[in-house]
């Protein structure tokens, strides 16, 4: 019998995981599939390339082998965040990209789902961080492509969590979602009204548990270097010894999650030699506070931006793995106290709630105007909040009031852009007079859910075209058509 499949997939930092639904052709009723690794887990986003033979290892068993790994291969920890850093490396007379290591995770998230269950993905959509910039987004599109994988829509993190986790929070109005991982902090605040579900206010920081394993690496080696009197500084040391250090601080770091304390061995640390480090929970507490303290900021500034106010939050919703530090915990007790809502399984709510989106594609619409201030300050709408985002477009043009060259935009419609200072937008035009100039403005949502606005003269070819981009999008979807 025919079986319909769809899939969801949660490309993180550290961990990346596969959910998928199918049922057979008649039937009804989903059913849902995890693509477990072979420790019940997801799939660790790790890569390692041997320097020698350019063999790829991947998966649980590389991550739990990354110690032996480093001392042969080029180990990529956390590809996602190397995207767009210009990351190059030959390896074994071949030349890696981040876009080509990252698909080396989608192929080994294909192979899990294939040896598990037998099935075959072919399309997924696909969760990714607040503000992960157009050409990340291009970059993942490929990588995935790479692996056979046509990425249908992309969804943001938190909010894919939301729907995984919509039948726990259904009693709530307004839930602030907070998903701390490896590589950003992801916060989105959803309001459900009535069964339409809104992103009231999102926001992303580039931090997170990488972070934080750098940071107690760093004070573990000047430690170790003091008390050895040498001078030596940690991006000094060789790449082999960095990855062992950090591989030990990121396991200190989560004991220390239950621990009052632990203590950090290795063997064999490049000049240094030998060492053993006895770290309290108190010292970690100490170093950390200023990352936590963003964290909780970030949060703060989100459920501010919401318009809400913190006493109609029903819920903080705490997902991902850095949101399980202790010392977050303690400030998160402290300030929203019952609120706090820890979900079964946040590590397969997000690819879970992508999987569901991707039952019933497209069905998202504004949840934000988009438009220009003109220039006696009226406020010209060119996107309507409850526009149906995919494939929406328009065309619209502009008379010049005056004969300067540039031509001055000014973009508005949702409390996070109209305090942004990209939302400025300077072009320059070829001064033939205001009379006979116009200004076209073609808008439009790509396939990664970009919004583009490309401006340009009507007395110039497109090669004097301006285009301004923007990657925030709040969405709105219905609980009736997304099947919750
Ligand atoms: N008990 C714990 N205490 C502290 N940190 C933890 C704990 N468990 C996991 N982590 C950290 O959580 C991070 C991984 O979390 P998660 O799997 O949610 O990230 P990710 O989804 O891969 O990343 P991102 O969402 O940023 O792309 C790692 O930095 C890991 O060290
Ligand atoms: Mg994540």
């Amino acid at each position: 019998m025919a079986l319909e499949y769809h899939f969801g997939i949660d490309f993180g930092t550290t961990n990346s995981s596969t959910v998928g639904y199918y049922r057979a052709s008649g039937d009804a009723q989903w059913v849902k599939m995890r693509f477990e690794d072979e420790e019940g887990l997801p799939t660790p986003s790790f890569v390692a390339i041997d320097y020698e033979t350019g063999e790829v290892h991947t998966g649980r068993d590389a991550w739990n082998r990354r110690m032996e790994l480093s001392s042969t291969c080029e180990c990529i920890p956390s590809v996602k965040s190397l995207l767009d850093s210009g990351w190059k490396k030959t390896i074994a007379g071949k030349e890696w990209t981040a876009c080509d290591v990252a698909t080396q995770v989608f192929l080994a998230l294909k192979r899990t789902a294939y040896e598990g269950l037998g099935a075959e993905i072919a399309s997924a959509t696909v969760a990714i961080p607040i503000g992960f910039s157009p050409s990340k987004r291009e970059q993942v599109r490929r990588a995935a492509a790479r692996a056979g994988i046509a990425i249908e829509s992309f969804i943001s993190e938190p909010t894919a969590a939301y729907f995984a986790n919509y039948s726990e929070l259904k009693s709530c109005e307004t839930v602030a979602m907070f998903d701390w991982g490896g590589g950003t902090l992801d916060v989105s605040v959803v309001e459900n009204d009535s069964g339409r579900l809104t992103e009231l206010a999102t926001n992303g920081i580039k931090l997170g548990g990488d972070d934080i394993d750098r940071k107690v690496a760093l004070k573990i080696h000047s430690k170790v270097a003091r008390e050895k009197g040498q001078s030596v500084s940690f991006d000094d040391m060789p790449l082999v010894a960095q990855d062992r250090m950090l591989v030990k601080a990121e396991r200190a770091k989560r004991v220390l999650s239950d621990d009052d304390d632990t203590s950090v061995f290795l063997g064999s640390y490049g000049e240094l030699g030998a060492f053993r480090e006895s770290l309290s929970y108190e010292w970690f507490e100490a170093i950390i506070e200023p990352e936590v303290n963003r964290a909780m900021k970030c949060l703060e500034d989100t459920i501010s931006g919401s318009g809400v106010g913190l006493a109609n939050i029903d819920r903080v919703v705490m997902i991902g793995g850095s949101s399980n530090m202790r010392p977050l915990l303690e400030h998160m007790e402290d300030k929203y106290g019952d609120k706090l809502f820890f979900p079964d399984e946040t590590m397969w709510s997000i690819s879970d709630g992508a999987a569901r989106l991707s039952i019933n594609p497209g069905m998202y619409y504004a949840a934000q105007d988009l438009g220009l201030i003109l220039s006696d300050g009226s406020y010209f709408p060119i996107l309507h909040k409850g526009d149906k985002v995919k494939g929406w477009s328009s065309s619209t043009s502009f008379g010049l009031v005056d004969h300067s060259e540039d031509a001055r935009l000014i973009f508005a419609g949702s409390r996070d852009l109209d305090r942004a200072s990209d939302r400025y937008w300077v072009f320059t035009v070829p001064q033939y007079g205001f009379l006979q100039e116009k200004i076209i403005l073609e808008s439009s949502f790509d396939d990664n859910l970009v919004f583009r606005a490309t401006a340009k003269s009507s007395m110039r070819s497109n090669k004097y075209s301006s285009t301004w981009e923007y990657d925030r999008l709040k969405c709105y979807y219905r609980l009736s058509e997304l099947g919750l």
